[in-house]
């Protein structure tokens, strides 16, 4: 990046000023003033304006994966298993998962480096909720849904108001619907579990009216610009 575009990103100027900066030598690079506006500035190199050294902006980014299963929702692993950077490849900016997927859970997972809102939306009070579809073993009893909708005990912590659909019930398995407004760890299949109905399979859909409907498992887009929107309006 040339140094003039580097320290407008940084905030610290517009191009035209940091011009300027550097023409009147209040621009050091590692350690030396540099009077050229257009010289270029590699990962590594230290930028100081007026003594104080400073650091681009990455450009926000904002994307939705659908994750399968067996991946590892995280960066890196020190097991060597697959994790949700493997499959995020051409994306230079720094991001991070917000919230997580159990390693076998599928679907919606969002990625940002946009750390105010991945905080915002990872805090208690937001209540955005979240929808998943389970394939459950048993059946979903009348009684055992209104538990499950007013709040079961999941060891420690008595759940809050959830939705709950069932889709499909067969002899001993049913499908469901469910919408949960809190993130505690394997809350959907500690729920399903008190209730008796453990869960084989588990797939989120949406995070709030943000829905993963076609895209493909493995695969990730951007969020559109009303998506965002909608995401830091919450
Ligand atoms: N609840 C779970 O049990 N697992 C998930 O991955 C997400 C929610």
């Amino acid at each position: 990046m040339r140094l003039n575009k580097y320290i407008a990103a940084a905030g610290m100027a517009s191009r035209r000023k940091a011009d300027e900066l550097t023409i009147n030598g209040n621009v050091k690079i590692n350690g030396e003033v540099v009077r050229t506006p257009g010289v270029d500035i590699g990962p590594d190199d230290v930028v100081e304006v007026n003594g104080r050294r400073i650091e681009p902006e990455e450009k926000k980014v904002y994307l939705m994966l659908h994750k399968p299963p067996g991946v590892l929702t995280a960066m890196t692993d020190d097991r060597g298993r697959l994790t949700v950077a493997d499959l995020v490849t051409d994306v230079p900016e720094r991001i991070f998962p917000v919230g997580r997927l159990d390693y076998n859970t599928t679907g919606l997972l969002l990625m940002t480096n946009d750390g105010e809102l991945a905080n915002r939306l990872a805090h208690p009070s937001h209540h955005v909720g979240k929808t998943y579809r389970a394939k459950v073993s048993g059946v979903l009893s009348d009684a055992k849904l209104r538990r499950l909708r007013q709040g079961v005990d999941i060891g420690g912590f008595i759940t809050g108001k959830a939705q709950v659909r069932v889709v499909r019930q067969t002899e001993r398995s049913a499908i469901a619907d469910i919408t949960i407004y809190e993130g505690k760890n394997r809350q959907v299949r500690r729920m399903f579990r008190a209730v008796g109905c453990p869960v084989q399979k588990l797939h989120r859909m949406a995070i709030g009216e943000l829905y993963l409907s076609r895209l493909a498992e493995g695969s990730y887009r951007k969020l559109t610009r009303r998506e965002i929107a909608y995401l830091k309006n919450l």
